[in-house]
C-alpha cells in the first residue's frame, strides 16, 4: 500500500462499530433468554471469531446487511464444541470466552493465531482457578487453553493490572458461581461488560473501584445498538489534527468515559475537538469534529492509561508532529498487545526520522521536526498499520505500508474511507 502526503482531509464519516461492545453483545446475547438484534455490529475479523466460537457451541447467529441476530441459548444452553474453538487474533474473544467456559458442564479447548499464543493468559488462569475452575494452559500462561467442567464459587479478587478483559472474564465466570463475585480494580478500565449486564437484568454494583456481581437466574435478551468505535475514530482524530487545513466530523462515536482518554490528551496537546448530538444511552455516543491545529507535547501516565490504552500508538504519531517532548509512562501493558506496541512504534517512528526513546513503561518522543515517509512494518498489528498510515499522510515524501490487510481485524475499509476523505 503506497501512501502519499495529502492536502486537507475534509468531510463527514462514520467508523465501524465498537469492537469491545460487539464481542460482548454476541456473548451475552448467546447466554440470554430470547432473541438479540444487534445493529452497528463490527464485521471485523476479531468479532467474527467470537461469532464462530458461539456457533460451534450450538448458538444460532444470523448475519444480514443490517444486523446480527443471536438466538439466545440461555445461561445453561451452550453445547460442547467439536474440535478447537479458534479465537484468531482476538484477545477479547480468548479471555472472555475462558470466563464463560469455566462455568460449562463440558470440556473445551481454545487457541488462536501466533500473536495470541504469545499473549499472557496466566492473569486469567489464576483467578479462575481460585473460583474453582479446572483450566490448563501451556506453561500455565499461554494458549492453547483447556477448560474442564467444575463447580465455581464467588471470590473477592484484586486485579494486578487494570484490564477489562481480565475483569470481564471473572465477571462472566461469576454468572455461574455460587455466591457473590467481587473485583477490585487498581484503576477503572472499560466498563462495557458491567453496563451490558445491567441492561440484561443482572445485579451488579460498582462503588469506587469495587464491582460486585450477584449470580442471576437468567439473562433477558435486549436489542443492542453498537456505537462507532472511538479506537477507530482515533485515527481520524489524529489525522484531522495533524494534516494542515483538515476538518473532519465523525458521526456516532461511543464516548463511554472509560474510553475517552484520547479526547483529553489530544485537547491537552492543543487539538480542536468538539462534541455534538450527545446521546446518553446504555453507551453514550456523539459526533466528534476535529480541526487541524498546532500541537504541543504533553505527559501521559497514571489513571488515564487504561482509558486510552489502544490509542497510544496513534497518540505517539500525534506526538511526532507536536512541538516539544511527549512522555508516555505507566504503559507496560502495550508490550503484551497484538504486538509489542512500544517496540513497534519506537522502531517505526525512528524509520520516519522521529527522535524517540524507548523506556521500560512507554516512550519519550521529541516532536516537531517533520517526519519523513518510509517503508513501514505492521508487525501483523492492525493498530500499528493504521497509525503509520496516519503519519504517512502528513509526512514528507511517499510511504509504503507492508501487509495493510491486517487492518481488517478492527477496521475493514479503513483505507477506502481515508481515500474518500482526500487521503
Ligand atoms: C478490551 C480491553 C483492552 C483493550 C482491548 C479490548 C476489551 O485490553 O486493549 O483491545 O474489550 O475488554 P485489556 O483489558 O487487556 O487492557
Amino acid at each position: 500500500m503506497q501512501i502519499q502526503p495529502c492536502g486537507p482531509l475534509r468531510g463527514t464519516l462514520s467508523v465501524p462499530g465498537d469492537k469491545s461492545i460487539s464481542h460482548r453483545a454476541v456473548m451475552l446475547g448467546a447466554l440470554a433468554n430470547g432473541t438479540t438484534h444487534i445493529t452497528g455490529f463490527l464485521m471485523g475479523e476479531d468479532c467474527l471469531s467470537t461469532i464462530e466460537c458461539f456457533r460451534k457451541m450450538g448458538v444460532q447467529i444470523d448475519l444480514t446487511d443490517k444486523e446480527v441476530v443471536v438466538e439466545g441459548a440461555g445461561l445453561h444452553g451452550l453445547g460442547a464444541p467439536e474440535g478447537i474453538l479458534y479465537t484468531g487474533n482476538s484477545g477479547t474473544t480468548t479471555r472472555l470466552l475462558c470466563g464463560i467456559l469455566a462455568g460449562q458442564p463440558f470440556t473445551a479447548t481454545l487457541n488462536g493465531d501466533a500473536s495470541i499464543q504469545k499473549r499472557p493468559m496466566g492473569r486469567i488462569i489464576k483467578p479462575l482457578r481460585e473460583m474453582g475452575a479446572s483450566i490448563e494452559g501451556k506453561n500455565d500462561n499461554y494458549c492453547p487453553l483447556t477448560l474442564y467442567p467444575s463447580e465455581l464459587f464467588g471470590i473477592e479478587y484484586r486485579l494486578p493490572v487494570a484490564s477489562a478483559q481480565l475483569k470481564s472474564a471473572i465477571l462472566l465466570a461469576g454468572l455461574y458461581a455460587e455466591g457473590q463475585t467481587t473485583i477490585i480494580e487498581p484503576t477503572p478500565s472499560r466498563d462495557h461488560t458491567e453496563r451490558m449486564f445491567r441492561a440484561l437484568g443482572v445485579e451488579i454494583d460498582t462503588s469506587g473501584n469495587t464491582i460486585t456481581l450477584d449470580p442471576p437466574e437468567d439473562l433477558h435478551a435486549v436489542d443492542i445498538a453498537v456505537p462507532g468505535d472511538i479506537s477507530s475514530a482515533a485515527f481520524f482524530l489524529v489525522a484531522g489534527a495533524v494534516v494542515p487545513g483538515s476538518e473532519l466530523t465523525i458521526q456516532n462515536v461511543g464516548v463511554n468515559p472509560t474510553r475517552t482518554g484520547i479526547l483529553d490528551v489530544l485537547r491537552d496537546m492543543g487539538a480542536d475537538i468538539s462534541m455534538s448530538n450527545l446521546r446518553d444511552e446504555t453507551e453514550p455516543a456523539c459526533d466528534l469534529t476535529v480541526k487541524y491545529s498546532a500541537l504541543h507535547g504533553v505527559e501521559i501516565g497514571g489513571a488515564i492509561i487504561p482509558r486510552l490504552i489502544d490509542e497510544l500508538p496513534v497518540i505517539a504519531v500525534a506526538a511526532a508532529f507536536a512541538e516539544g517532548e511527549t512522555v508516555i509512562r505507566d504503559a507496560q501493558e502495550l508490550k503484551v498487545k497484538e504486538s509489542n506496541r512500544i517496540a513497534a512504534m519506537v522502531s517505526e517512528l525512528t524509520r520516519a526520522g522521529v527522535e524517540v526513546e524507548e523506556t521500560d513503561d512507554g516512550m519519550i518522543i521529541h516532536g516537531g521536526k517533520a517526519p519523513r515517509g518510509a517503508v513501514f512494518e505492521t508487525y501483523g498489528d492492525h493498530r500499528i498499520a493504521m497509525s503509520m498510515a496516519v503519519l504517512a499522510l502528513a509526512a514528507e515524501g511517499a510511504s509504503r505500508i507492508d501487509n495493510p490487510d491486517v487492518v481488517a481485524i478492527s477496521y475493514p475499509g479503513f483505507f477506502d474511507t481515508l481515500a474518500q476523505l482526500g487521503g
